[in-house]
């Protein structure tokens, strides 16, 4: 269906068509039978898949990346698409309106996408509204920023209202310090700046834990463009600092692959099929510094199982799409799904989790 519906979304200009798409998904979960039409035709049931990881039980590990649904509005619609998880923000303390349009680009030759959004966001306290509104279909993971006005001397404010705002609505709160359309935000991955952040969290996460009686995973979404050092000093930030999980990568911002491209000089992070080996590198070298010991989400140019499994090698426990799923429309998750249950079944093994870490020790003992 979406094969066919695809050339007539991408005639729009790709915001446009985002929107339209959200929408029109929304609109099929209202009508009676909507919601169970599209379980049935894109959500597999596969026991094989089930993760555990910090705490919860996913019931497949192909999640929806960050800034699909920004505003916690479709969460309900996208669960109905089979996927184990979703990440909805990212959200700001204050509702802002995101850099000016056009800021949205598709380079279809490339299955990719450069994007410039800079956080448009309802803000914190209609984010809220909107996720008590619509419920907890599954596991949702919330992303926050900060604002675009706050400077980085001030963020540790921003991020500390946002995460005290919607503590109780996630199962895992992430904090983006990755996206490059927000000013300076990147800055915050630097040692000393990070180190300050994540206590902080971490102290706020303690206290929160208390009174409202839940434990909140914490994980930092990065950057692909970080070099081995910067990469090694990060990871050894999270467990100092006992975070729950990194999420590698967001959008880079080189130009692999895009050579002559129209577009390849608007600003903004690129995403999709270029980011592909940027991301599996860094997962890499973050699996090789953490082994395990806290939790990889990898994302970046996941198009199809074998890029899933790639990853998933790599050192991810779970994986999360984006630009792939706008290429294909929802199908991509059932069949992700699909392609890794096949897997689990060929290995003779009996979960994923002993599929991933037998053909990761075959790996090694072939170095
Ligand atoms: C249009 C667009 C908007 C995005 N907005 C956000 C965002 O708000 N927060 C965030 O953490 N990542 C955001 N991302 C990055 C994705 O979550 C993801 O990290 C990146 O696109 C790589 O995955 P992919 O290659 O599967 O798209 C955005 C990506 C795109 C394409």
């Amino acid at each position: 269906m979406y094969r066919f519906l695809r050339p007539l979304l991408f005639l729009l200009d790709a915001e446009q068509s985002h929107n339209l798409t959200l929408f029109a998904l929304r609109c099929i979960t209202l009508f009676p039978g909507g919601r169970g039409l599209l379980r049935a035709l894109f959500a597999n049931r596969t026991p094989s898949l089930t993760v555990e990881l910090m705490g919860l039980q996913f019931p497949n590990p192909v999640g929806l990346a960050a800034g699909l649904d920004k505003n916690a509005r479709y969460q309900n619609a996208l669960s109905d698409l089979g996927f184990g998880f979703l990440e909805l923000g990212t959200v700001t303390p204050l509702p802002q309106t995101g850099n000016p349009l056009k800021r949205l680009f598709r380079l279809s030759e490339n299955n990719a996408i450069i994007n410039r959004m800079g956080f448009n966001s309802i803000g914190a306290e209609a984010f809220v509204y909107n996720l008590r509104k619509q419920g907890r279909p599954g596991i949702i993971g919330i992303n926050i920023g900060k604002n675009k006005d706050t400077t980085n001397e001030q963020a540790i404010e921003d991020y500390l209202k946002t995460f005290t705002a919607v503590y109780t609505y996630a199962d895992y709160i992430a904090i983006n310090i990755s996206s490059p359309n927000t000013p300076g935000l990147r800055d915050l991955q630097d040692q000393q700046r990070l180190d300050k952040l994540l206590g902080q969290l971490k102290h706020e996460q303690v206290a929160l834990g208390k009174t409202r009686r839940v434990y909140v995973p914490i994980a930092i979404k990065i950057s692909p463009d970080l070099d081995d050092d910067h990469i090694t000093t990060i990871a050894q930030l999270a467990l100092t600092h006992r975070l729950d999980a990194i999420i590698a990568t967001n959008t880079t911002i080189s130009r692999p692959d895009l050579e002559g491209h129209p577009y390849a000089r608007e600003q903004g992070g690129l995403s999709g099929r270029p980011l592909k080996d940027l991301s599996t590198a860094v997962i890499k070298k973050l699996y090789g510094e953490l082994q395990g010991r806290v939790a990889i989400i990898g994302l970046g140019g996941v198009e199809n199982a074998e890029d899933a499994w790639e990853k998933l090698v790599a050192g991810a426990d779970l994986i999360q799409v984006y630009t792939a799923l706008i290429y294909q429309g929802p199908r991509l998750v059932r069949d992700i799904v699909s392609g890794l249950t096949r897997r689990v079944e060929t290995s003779g093994c009996a979960t994923l989790a002993e599929t991933v870490a037998k053909a990761r020790s075959g790996i090694h003992l072939m170095r």
